[in-house]
């Protein structure tokens, strides 16, 4: 959950923060403390101001934070290797100047001049900065948007003497952000089109329908299968939907047990949303005729649903055959209701896709031919 991951790397970020604060008050006050009581000689006292600086960078190298220094003009004294990492390079120490990094940008993408960064402006002003954010793009090109926590440091009698910075890399929250952008938008869509979608079907339903009962029905049935196709997909955070899923959705109910009552042959095939839609609805059409007209009014009639999907790298397309056998003797229909407009306009219009309806004495046999993104075709198995 991104909510959960923002807060959790929030509440790291404070700890480091605070963690970082005290340590660079114990080393100060160390130094100046230690160096008042121990300072027997000026040899001694060297040493240990050296143990301790390196210990003092050992402990900075091991931080999983980026953690750079400078000295009162900007100019990089010390970094540790989660720096040269979030940076992508090593820059010359006492001459690279502000900030490490090979380019800086605003959030928004334009430059940031190195002199012009949280960093100098700490230095130049005086003052820690924080609520900044910005963008490092490393030499391979690689940007690493990053908040830094720039904090100017004094010496014992308030001289500005350097500062520290702390970079924290934010490139997983800012992906986190962008996902659920895109997903508010994508949502803003499929509900106009879901509406649109409902007060279709809504008009051609009663146009079909006879009396109000028949409208209830048929207009509950429909949308009863759109939100089955929604729910299948929802499961799998809106990204895609098996074929076969969506024929034992809404052939499932129908099977009596009875060998042969529905038989369902072919490959595994992920469809996406915008085709699992119109093509649940079709689905759902060629089931509720097959009940009421066809092979399932009847006991022992049977339904097989076969599939094969042409794997061509640009024209990728499913082929789906329906065959209703055993059911009533049938002949040419002698009315066009919402079924068939679906099957021969909407399906075409919304996914390009082709139907071709056979009314057989033995059966209808309904054959679809449904183009799939090219992209999908790395995701059939
Ligand atoms: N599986 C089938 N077996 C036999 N006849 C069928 C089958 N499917 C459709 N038909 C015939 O084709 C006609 C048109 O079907 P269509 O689905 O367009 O309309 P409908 O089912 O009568 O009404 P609506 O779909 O609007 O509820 C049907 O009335 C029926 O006579
Ligand atoms: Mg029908």
């Amino acid at each position: 959950m991104p909510g959960a991951s923002m807060s959790n790397q929030d509440l790291h970020l404070t700890l480091l923060e605070s963690e970082f604060s005290r340590v660079l008050d114990e080393h100060s006050t160390g130094s100046r403390g230690e160096s008042a009581r121990k300072s027997n000689s000026p040899g001694e006292a060297r040493l240990r101001d050296r143990t301790r600086d390196r210990r003092f960078r050992q402990l900075l190298d091991a931080l999983p934070a980026a953690v750079y220094t400078t000295d009162a003009a900007g100019r990089i004294t010390f970094y540790n290797e989660a720096a040269a990492e979030l940076w992508g390079c090593r820059p010359e120490l006492g001459k690279s100047e502000w900030c490490g990094s090979w380019r800086l940008f605003w959030p928004d993408g334009t430059p940031l001049p190195h002199d012009q960064c949280p960093m100098a402006v700490a230095l130049k002003e005086n003052r820690a900065i924080r609520g900044a954010e910005a963008i490092a793009e490393r030499p391979d090109g690689i940007r690493v948007p990053f908040i830094p926590f720039p904090t100017p440091l004094h010496d014992a009698s308030g001289t500005l003497v350097g500062a520290v910075n702390m970079l924290v890399d934010i490139t997983d929250r800012k992906r986190a952000e962008d996902q659920q952008a895109l997903l508010v938008r994508e949502l803003h869509h499929r509900v106009k089109n879901m509406l649109a979608t409902v007060q279709a079907i809504m008009g051609s339903t009663a146009r079909a329908s006879t009396t109000i009962e028949e409208f209830q029905q048929a207009f509950t049935g429909r949308i009863m299968a759109l939100a089955r196709t929604h729910s299948s997909l929802a499961e799998d955070e809106w990204q895609a939907i098996s074929l076969r899923n969506l024929l034992c959705h809404e052939l499932e109910p129908y099977d009596d047990g009875s060998p042969g009552r529905v038989l369902l042959d072919g490959p595994a095939v992920d469809l996406p949303s915008a085709t699992a839609i119109p093509l649940g609805m079709a689905i759902h059409e060629l089931t509720t005729n097959a009940v009421k007209h066809g092979a399932l009014s009847v006991l022992g009639g049977s339904v097989a649903v076969s599939w094969t999907l042409m794997d061509e790298p640009d024209h990728p397309e499913l082929t789906i055959e329906w065959v209703e056998r055993n059911g009533p003797a049938i002949g040419p229909p002698t009315r066009r209701g919402f079924g068939s407009q679906l099957l021969e306009r909407v399906l075409s219009n919304q996914i390009g896709a082709h139907a071709m309806v056979s009314y057989e004495p033995e059966g209808l046999r309904a054959h679809l031919r449904v183009p799939l993104p090219c992209r999908m075709s790395a995701s059939v198995q």
